[in-house]
């Protein structure tokens, strides 16, 4: 049963989208004209399409050249990227091309079905934790929500995904997510070893011991200049790996100091076979504030929705994170303190997105 709406009561705006699980895509199959006062976002975190003018066409990285000759050089690049603005692009990651197709198709076929379907996944309800299905980022807590509608799903172990998470997503989420990881670790590997600091294999796999693909989808929008897709944030964990559709909308904020109005925004252009790596705060946090965990938003557009599908890799809930100790006594400081990191998660998930304050909660 599909509740009702009206668009100048609050309340049942945020019954109908959040807790019955229509999402902004039952707003947007409601048939409005225009966003609901509860979208609108004040006019610092509105998106410029003029503002963003740059686009990242040249920072794409060849993989298949990290094992070879070129080595030094491309782990130079890498490096490089992830120093200054945190983000780049890969190809030739080993990811099967074909996969990358049927991921964006996974994603429109589990939005398109009716609510009732989607919502048995809902926060609360859903019939485990591997799966979530919800929209914006943390609705309660927002004044303004996120036009974004997702599905989560954490990755324990085959058995419990392929039981639990949904049947529309669950075998290409789990080829992705299986795919991918060894790329993942690599990128991690040269950018420690970059730190002039040597990781077992242990050490390594504790730093993607929590791994969650996410199929997110952004509906049409009939004022994309007044909404953000995903307001300004950074990613929680090491590294997070996105595939994104031919739309675009996806933008990385330049420099970390800038005031307000001297912002820089540049968008990560859609590249037809790459896929999007980006530092989250936790390897910012590793690295003594060498690696930049990128602050990013997404805007929304009115001709068509998009999909993109990340892996956020983190570490394993118990492992206790801080700067590491041959960073803290060759810099003479640690500029963080150490978390446990299910505590960091807890923090994170527990504010809306707010630029890089995440990061205040391992301030030293
Ligand atoms: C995210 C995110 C960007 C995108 O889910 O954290 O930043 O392009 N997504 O969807
Ligand atoms: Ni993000």
């Amino acid at each position: 049963m599909a509740s009702t709406f009206t668009s100048n009561d609050d309340t049942s705006l945020f019954n109908f989208v959040v807790k019955d699980g229509n999402g902004v895509k039952g707003l947007v199959d409601s048939g409005l004209t225009e966003v609901p006062s509860r979208y609108i976002q004040p006019p610092h975190h509105r998106i410029n399409k003029e503002l963003a003018a740059e686009s990242l066409a040249n920072m794409t990285i060849d993989l298949s050249e990290l094992d070879g000759p070129n080595h030094d050089q491309v782990a130079k690049a890498i490096t490089h990227a992830a120093e200054t603005l945190g983000f780049f692009q890969v190809v030739n990651h080993g990811v099967p091309l074909e996969l990358l197709d049927s991921l964006k198709a996974a994603a429109h076929k589990f939005f398109a079905q009716p609510a009732e379907k989607k919502a048995v996944y809902l926060k609360g309800v859903s019939p485990s934790p591997v799966v979530k299905y919800g929209t914006s980022f943390v609705p309660e807590k927002e004044k303004a929500l996120e036009w974004k509608d997702y599905v989560s799903m954490t990755y324990t172990n085959d058995a419990d995904a392929l039981e639990f998470w949904p049947s529309e997503c669950k075998d290409v989420a789990l080829e992705y997510l299986k795919t991918s990881t060894e790329m993942v670790k690599k990128l991690l590997q040269t950018l420690i070893e970059n730190l002039g600091v040597k990781f077992n294999d242990s050490r390594l796999e504790e730093l993607v011991g929590f791994r969650m693909v996410n199929m997110n989808f952004y509906p049409t929008c009939p004022n994309p200049e007044l909404t953000v897709g995903v307001g300004r944030h950074s990613d929680m964990g090491t590294l997070t790996m996105l595939l994104q559709d031919g739309i675009g909308g996806l933008y990385v904020k330049k420099g970390e100091n800038a005031s307000p109005e001297d912002e820089e925004w540049i968008e990560i252009p859609p590249i037809d076979g790459a896929l999007v790596i980006n530092v989250g705060d936790t390897l910012q946090i590793l690295s003594n504030g060498r690696y930049k965990s990128a602050e990013h938003r997404v805007r929304t557009t009115s001709t068509e929705s998009r999909v993109s599908v990340p892996i956020f890799n983190a570490p394993s809930p118990v492992v206790k994170i801080g700067p590491l100790a041959e960073l803290v006594a060759r810099d003479g400081m640690a500029r963080y303190r150490k978390v446990i990191f299910q505590e960091y998660m807890n923090n994170f998930f527990a504010n809306s997105h707010d630029g890089k304050k995440s990061l205040d909660f391992a301030s030293a």
